[in-house]
């Protein structure tokens, strides 16, 4: 039986028809236009039509990067999505028109973390945070082999806690987040600041960004890195380092056995992990004397979202 999974990020939206297995059988694409939560409704009812055409689909998933209500249909809040109080499920049911179709939404991050979990570089423990550094930073959190929900279906928004005191401003309207210092925006700001403050020490970005400091992205920052670029390896280090900081105070809190680290940035591999699991042990508390979590990628990459809200929806 197939279920279609939909990933909405802050730049682009994502689908797959998906097995039982969580294998991806096809894939599509779009890119979102975050104020606009209109067209995102209708390119998710267009990328179902275009992937389930010739299928057997009875659900669809739609991990959304938000807040989202316990009753999996309300986007409560987006950080980086124009999306307030929006009923998203009813709103994308009536756009595909099909009474029999199960359609169920769910946070994006919380979707990679349950497929990580179920098919992925979770499979074995019982106790994991997933972080998604993307856009904005997602975390998922599995307690004892559940997800954790919280009492309003909030829970888990680790890019949402304070780590610097009257820090750099949040799309959520506070200072100071997480995810304004361990994601790919963050990564961006970073890149492009030191680019237009030290041309010189930025020749290879810059050369990458066909010149010009504002149009420095995040994959030629990986690319970069890569062939050895001084400045590059030091932005990467920077990210992995806020993450396993932040992961370490995680720790605190939760105990996992295992943080997997999911979306785009991904790609960087150990030019981000290994400053990410230093960082971690540097911040873990009792350090010695406590079993020390590891610190993987996603075994989905960036494609976990549409893997975790497929199988979401057909449970
Ligand atoms: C949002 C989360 C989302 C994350 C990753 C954050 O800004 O608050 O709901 O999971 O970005 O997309
Ligand atoms: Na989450
Ligand atoms: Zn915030």
């Amino acid at each position: 039986m197939y279920a279609i999974g939909v990933d909405i990020g802050g730049t682009k939206i994502a689908a797959g028809l998906v097995d039982e297995a969580g294998v991806i059988l096809a894939q599509a694409k779009r890119s979102t236009v975050a104020g606009d939560a209109a067209e995102i409704d209708r390119a998710v009812a267009d990328l179902y039509r275009e992937l389930s055409a010739g299928h057997e689909v009875h659900a669809l998933g739609v991990a959304a990067a938000g807040f989202i209500s316990s009753d999996r249909a309300t986007a409560l809040f987006g950080a980086n999505i124009a999306w307030r109080d929006y009923p998203l499920r009813d709103r994308i049911a009536s756009l595909v028109g099909d009474p029999d179709l199960r359609v169920v939404v769910e946070n994006d991050a919380n979707a990679a973390g349950w497929a990580e979990f179920r098919f992925g570089a979770g499979r074995d423990v019982d106790d994991m945070l997933l972080l998604t550094v993307g856009t904005g930073l997602g975390g998922a959190l599995v307690v004892g082999g559940q997800l954790v929900r919280g009492a309003w279906g909030v829970a888990a928004e680790v890019g949402h806690v304070r780590v610097v005191p009257e820090g750099h401003l949040c799309g959520c309207g506070l200072r100071g987040c997480w995810e304004q210092y361990a994601s790919g925006s963050a990564l961006v700001r970073e890149a492009r600041q030191a680019a237009a403050a030290d041309p010189s020490r930025a020749a290879r970005l810059l050369e990458l960004a066909g010149g010009e400091a504002a149009l420095v992205s995040g994959p030629s920052v990986t690319v970069a890195a890569q062939e050895g670029d001084p400045l590059a390896v030091e932005l990467l280090a920077e990210l992995g380092r806020w993450i396993g900081a932040g992961s370490a105070s995680v720790a605190a809190l939760l105990d996992p056995a295992l943080v997997v680290v999911g979306g785009g940035v991904g790609a960087a591999g150990d030019l981000l992990l290994q400053p990410a699991r230093e960082a971690f042990l540097a911040q873990l508390s009792g350090r010695g004397f406590r079993p020390e979590a590891r610190i993987e990628l996603a075994a989905a990459g960036n494609d976990a979202g549409i893997v975790g809200a497929a199988d979401l929806a057909r449970l």
